[in-house]
């Protein structure tokens, strides 16, 4: 079988606090985008969960998200793992706050869902993706909606109108864990409006909802890289885009357009920051 997992942008990413768990409570509005993995799914009959990837330093085994997600299946199903080959071309950016090894696991629960004749609702499979990541549950779902709790409490929302999307990973990674306890002792300066974006998304306005994104862990990423993420945007925004933000815990930065051309000349322009520069459009 073949699937696609597509990445996630954040419009918005607020921390509400720390929970007992250890967890954060957050606020966010998710938002899918075209550029997405390609997985092939095999049952091998070995009883065993093998992973192969374009990427040779991701995890082949059951470290790996994807392979995670259908030991859970099973686990949920109560059957005896049968076995799974899976193949992923990653084009999504690792390390790079969308998802993209949780949308991974995502999908492999859809397509197992799907083999079986779609026994599971997708909200039985957000819980089972639940126990694999914060993120796997939106990632079943997709679309746009708000995030809330770990991530797990969805909402869905009225689609953002349909808009280009030019995206940068610069080189350097975050450590999604370090950024979570380093945000606890950071001052936040600003918070997104998170409540005006949903009302502009009600309202079909695109311009509305780019000028309301804002991301509390740009406050939070070291110096050097905060400032690196600061120039990804305002190319963006001298590029016409009508607001760029961080998705996630970075460091991708991500501009909106409602021009091709000018999410074309954005591309160009920060394909010299180096990075991976991606033009795209959100589904
Ligand atoms: O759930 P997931 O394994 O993707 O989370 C990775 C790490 O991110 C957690 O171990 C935790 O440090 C942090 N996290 C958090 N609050 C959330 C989601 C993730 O503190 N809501």
């Amino acid at each position: 079988m073949e699937v696609l997992a597509h990445a996630k942008l954040n419009l918005t990413l607020d921390v509400l606090g720390k929970r007992p768990d250890g967890y954060h409570d957050l606020r966010m509005i998710m938002q899918s985008v075209a550029l997405a993995d390609a997985l092939t799914l095999k049952e091998n009959g070995s009883g065993e969960v093998r992973v192969s990837t374009n990427l040779h330093f991701l995890p082949n085994n059951e470290k790996n998200l994807a392979a995670q997600a259908a030991l859970r299946w099973w686990e949920a199903r109560g059957q005896t793992p049968r076995g799974l080959d899976i193949t992923i071309e990653k084009r999504v950016p690792v390390c790079a706050g969308m998802a993209g090894g949780s949308s991974d696991a995502a999908a492999v629960l859809r397509a197992l869902n799907r083999a079986e004749g779609e026994p599971l609702s997708p909200p039985d499979l957000a819980k089972i993706g639940e126990r694999v990541g914060s993120d796997v549950p939106y990632c079943v779902i997709g679309g746009t909606a708000l995030a809330e709790g770990r991530g797990e409490v969805l909402t869905p929302l009225p689609s953002l109108p349909r808009c280009w999307v030019v995206l940068c990973k610069p080189e350097f990674s975050i450590s999604t864990p370090a950024l979570f306890a380093k945000i606890d002792s950071v001052r936040l300066r600003c918070r997104p409006d998170t409540q005006g974006a949903v009302a502009a998304l009600g309202a079909g306005d695109l311009a509305g909802v780019a000028r309301r994104m804002y991301n509390v862990f740009e406050d939070a990423l070291p110096e050097r890289q905060h400032a690196r993420v600061n120039d990804l945007k305002n190319v963006l925004i001298q590029c016409g885009a009508l607001g760029a933000s961080m998705s996630g815990t970075g460091p991708t930065a991500f501009g909106l357009f409602d021009d091709e051309s000018c999410a074309q000349q954005a591309r160009e322009r920060l394909s010299d920051f180096g990075g991976e520069v991606f033009l795209t459009y959100t589904v």
